[in-house]
């Protein structure tokens, strides 16, 4: 592989533009560097981050390959500025096993646009009844076990996986959706369900699992991460779990940092989502509660599906919207021109925290000499118009369709590698 140059490039956006230099896949100088046989990036006074880590991507391979491959969704990824995703357990055969959570990793490796980590299931077939055997899937390399789209919501069956995770250095990663409360659930439970006449997912089902997890964890001495938080009484939950020494981390999506259940009004299933928009005042919250790191991290809940699963009624269509192309723009829109955050911030929330909780030693790297080349570099000043259709994902169910959006990823790179530029993939 020959070295690249990234020319005129600004890291975390401060300075002024310099030049980058790789080789062998690592970062081998910044400033003045020469190299007679390099590629050249130009920059053009982008900045550069830290490659993107999503700890929250719905691949949808093996089982639903008509929604989304790992070779289709490695794409997407790498468009948005991604160097690694951990890939949810919910595919079918459900990742519960060494045999499924190999062969994701493997298949991920194949297509090599992206890291994919497969992330194993808590308990077997996400049934919340019986643990999976989290050792061995520990040993073929999961750091990370959810049974994301179900909540374990058995608390022995949670204490029991949070030792275990505890003994494996591994994290449990919580989808908060207490069953009970949540049966038949279309919508946030609020105003704006009554008036539509749609059943309400209540606030305190996401609050009261997250409650108790964060308890559980502290006994157990183990470690938390609660997927997708959504509410404002979580974020309270998480300041005080965090203020009495509890070893919990969260993830916030782009959807919950912009969108409200205002847009509910047209029954349009594109909103539908699990857990659901909330109001404003929860979207205000949850992004002074990222700004303050009290949510340590944005995940994007990536979740494509069929048309024919998304545009039905509204009680029949599954929940979920894509995320990944989409996630860098959203963040500068309610995060970067907020104020809430400057590109140090960014690069923490997307790259930095995710790596560090997943225990990813060469990802959220510090953009220094000797340092791997996995790096994003963003045009801040851009600004694009989402079209689903031409998104790498199979399928289309952005929520954003139609928008105008700041912020757009310029390259990003693999251990050196250019695995996308100009919003395409390298042939
Ligand atoms: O909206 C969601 N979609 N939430 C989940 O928890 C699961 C996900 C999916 O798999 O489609
Ligand atoms: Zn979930």
């Amino acid at each position: 592989m020959n070295p690249l140059i990234l020319k005129g490039v600004r890291p975390y956006g401060e300075g002024d533009p310099t030049d980058v230099l790789i080789r062998d896949g690592v970062i081998a100088a910044i400033g003045s560097v020469e190299a007679e046989d390099a590629e050249v990036v130009e920059g053009n006074g982008a900045v550069l981050l830290p490659g993107f880590v999503d700890l929250h991507t719905h691949l949808r391979e093996p089982g639903r390959e008509d929604t989304e491959t790992i070779a289709t969704g490695s794409a997407a990824a790498a468009l948005g500025g991604y160097t690694a995703v951990f890939a949810m357990a919910n595919t079918n055969p459900v990742a519960d096993n060494e045999v499924v959570v190999q062969h994701v990793a493997r298949r991920g490796r194949e297509v090599g646009l992206v890291d994919v980590h497969p992330v194993g299931a808590v308990t077997v077939g996400l049934e919340g009844v019986k643990l999976a055997e989290l050792g061995t899937m520990a040993r073929a390399g999961v750091r990370v076990f959810s049974d994301d789209g179900h909540c374990v919501h058995d608390p022995l069956i949670m204490r029991r996986a949070l030792e275990y995770s505890k003994a494996l250095d591994v994290v449990v990663a919580q989808h908060a959706e207490e069953p009970r409360l949540t049966v038949g659930a279309q919508a946030h439970e609020g105003e704006q369900a009554s008036r539509l006449g749609l059943q309400g997912w209540p606030a305190a089902a996401e609050e009261s699992i997250v409650a108790r997890d964060c308890l559980l964890a502290l006994h157990a001495g183990a470690r938390l991460h609660v997927c997708h938080v959504s509410t404002t009484g979580t974020a309270d939950v998480l300041r005080w779990a965090k203020a009495r020494g509890t070893d919990v981390s969260a993830e916030v999506t782009p959807h919950h940092l912009l969108l409200t259940d205002e847009r509910l009004e047209t029954y349009d299933p594109v909103n539908k989502v699990n857990p659901p928009l909330r109001t404003a005042a929860d979207v205000h919250k949850l992004r002074e509660a990222l700004a303050e790191g009290v949510i340590d991290c944005v995940a994007t809940d990536h979740a494509p599906h069929a048309v024919q699963d998304k545009d039905c009624e509204w009680s029949a269509a599954r929940p979920g919207m894509l995320g990944l192309q989409t996630a860098l723009s959203i963040v500068v829109e309610t995060m970067v021109r907020t104020g809430l955050l400057d590109w140090r911030g960014v690069a923490r929330v997307m790259s930095e925290r995710p790596a560090e909780i997943a225990g990813l030693p060469d990802q959220g790297r510090p953009i220094e000499v000797g340092e791997p080349a996995n790096l994003t570099l963003v045009d801040p000043d851009a600004t694009w118009t989402v079209r689903g259709a031409e998104f790498a994902s199979i399928a289309v169910n952005t929520p954003f369709e139609g928008m105008e959006l700041p912020g757009a990823v310029v390259a990003t790179l693999l251990r050196g590698r250019v695995t996308a530029v100009g919003g395409r993939i390298p042939a």
